[in-house]
């Protein structure tokens, strides 16, 4: 989507002794995905703040737009959505682009199917190469008919108007998945009904109930009734904790300094980043906890920390999933050694993020073992050297990070697809002290 031939754009980050001040991170990119999505099929005018304007979630924009949603952008961060109501959406003239964005096409799958008209979706060769049957399986079985290319996109459906209900066991613990089944459910006649094998972040069931959907969850089961209209709501987007980890890992391995990050979503099911680091030894503090509709925010501050590995609890995985690529950097700066298991998610994720953290912190010195669903990471000091992102910008951004702590000056190709979850990494990096320069 962006029009750059992959793996023009590098960065070169070279070590440094403080990390600290004061910074926001960008919108959430959950939340976003789904205020747009949700604004888009409610009745009335909703508007939406602290939006996070990257690729994905503009994927996500201009699919609405084509699919007959009016839209306008007062400013970067603030949408204003027309929505047209369940049954308004219209067939789009052509194939729509997720992109890189894998919670793009899998939202849209499940919002898609129970539409009266059909639909394409394509993606970028990274999102081409992602499963899309654990959407497409149980959404046939509420009646929907989709085609994947072998699995993976493109993704065809042919609108069937209404849905059957059914109740859904998730054999992986996916929140993609999980709200897929909860949008085809709003077009079932009767209550759809989804339980996880352990907790995943619960954005969507949060905000369809602040869009008036009936929606209870129960222990790990969510159930929503299907045919009943969405209300237009506003919606006020917090920092997202997952830009925010790469901060928060640069303060504890950084020599000096305090660092205080404002604004960001706490949400409980995506927290596990911070208990993972504080078991780790991580001085964060989170204060000034407050709401921001219907999540929860603070401001963290991170200081400098001893840190020493550990075995991460396998509960704390779906709670921390896209943040492994910073929890491996900081593993490798930490004393002893630590452990990764329950983690094969991570190897359908942009890239293969066990495989590429593997062989970037390899070329950097450090010592570990791959396992199938993880890492073993014996942790000491960083070189510095040449990764490669894979073109995955979560790669990118955690090697980045990682030149606070390296004896030499890191360079990491590919890095384009920063863009699609945080636009101003750069500036935000050497905001907080960080020595980045990109390169194309
Ligand atoms: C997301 C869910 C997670 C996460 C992704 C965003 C979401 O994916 O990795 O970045 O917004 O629902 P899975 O559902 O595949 O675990």
């Amino acid at each position: 989507m962006s029009g750059r031939a992959p793996g023009q754009q590098r960065y070169v980050a070279r070590p440094v002794a403080a990390v600290g001040g004061s910074l926001a991170v960008p919108g959430d990119k959950s939340i976003s995905h789904r205020s747009v999505m949700l604004a888009g099929i409610a009745r009335g005018r909703s508007r939406v703040s602290g939006f996070l304007e990257s690729e994905d979630c503009l994927a996500t924009l201009r699919a609405m737009q084509s699919l007959g949603v009016k839209i306008e952008r007062p400013s970067a961060q603030s949408v204003v959505i027309d929505g047209v109501g369940l049954r308004g959406l219209r067939g789009a003239a052509h194939d729509l682009d997720m992109g890189n964005a894998g919670t793009a096409m899998r939202l849209f799958i499940g919002l898609l199917a129970g539409q009266s008209f059909d639909s394409t979706l394509l993606g970028d060769s990274s999102l081409t190469k992602r499963p899309m049957e654990r959407v497409a399986a149980p959404l046939r079985r509420m009646g929907a008919l989709i085609e994947t290319r072998a699995g993976f996109p493109p993704v065809r459906i042919q609108g069937q108007g209404r849905l059957t209900p059914i109740h859904y066991d998730l054999p992986v613990a996916s929140a993609q998945v999980k709200s897929a089944i909860l949008l085809g459910g709003l077009y079932a006649q009767g209550v759809t009904s989804v339980s996880e094998p352990a907790v995943t972040r619960d954005h969507s069931e949060r905000m369809l109930e602040a869009f008036g959907a009936g929606i209870t969850v129960k222990d790990r089961t969510a159930s929503i009734a299907g045919q009943s209209e969405l209300r237009a709501c506003d919606i006020e987007v917090p920092g997202d904790l997952s830009s925010a980890a790469f901060f928060i890992v640069a303060g504890a391995l950084a020599a000096q300094g305090t660092l205080t990050l404002r604004n960001v979503g706490i949400n409980p099911t995506r927290t596990g980043v911070i208990e993972i680091l504080r078991l780790m030894g991580a001085r964060i503090r989170v204060t000034n906890e407050r709401r921001s509709g219907s999540e929860p925010v603070a401001d963290l501050e991170i200081e400098r920390s001893d840190l020493h590995g550990v075995a991460v609890p396998p509960a704390l995985v779906p709670l921390a999933i896209d943040e492994f690529p910073a929890i491996f950097v900081a593993a490798a700066c930490a004393a002893g050694e630590t452990t990764v298991t329950g983690a094969a998610e991570l190897r359908v994720k942009e890239s293969d993020r066990i495989g590429a953290m593997a062989e970037g912190l390899e070329r950097l010195g450090a010592d570990l073992e791959v396992l199938p669903d993880g890492m073993r990471i014996r942790g000491g000091a960083l070189r510095g050297g040449r990764v490669d992102s894979r073109g995955d910008h979560r790669i990118a951004m955690a090697f980045a990070v990682a030149s606070v702590r390296a004896q030499g000056v890191i360079e990491i190709d590919d890095v384009a697809n920063v863009a699609t979850s945080f636009p101003d990494f750069v500036s935000t990096a050497r905001h907080a002290g960080i020595d980045l320069q990109e390169q194309t």
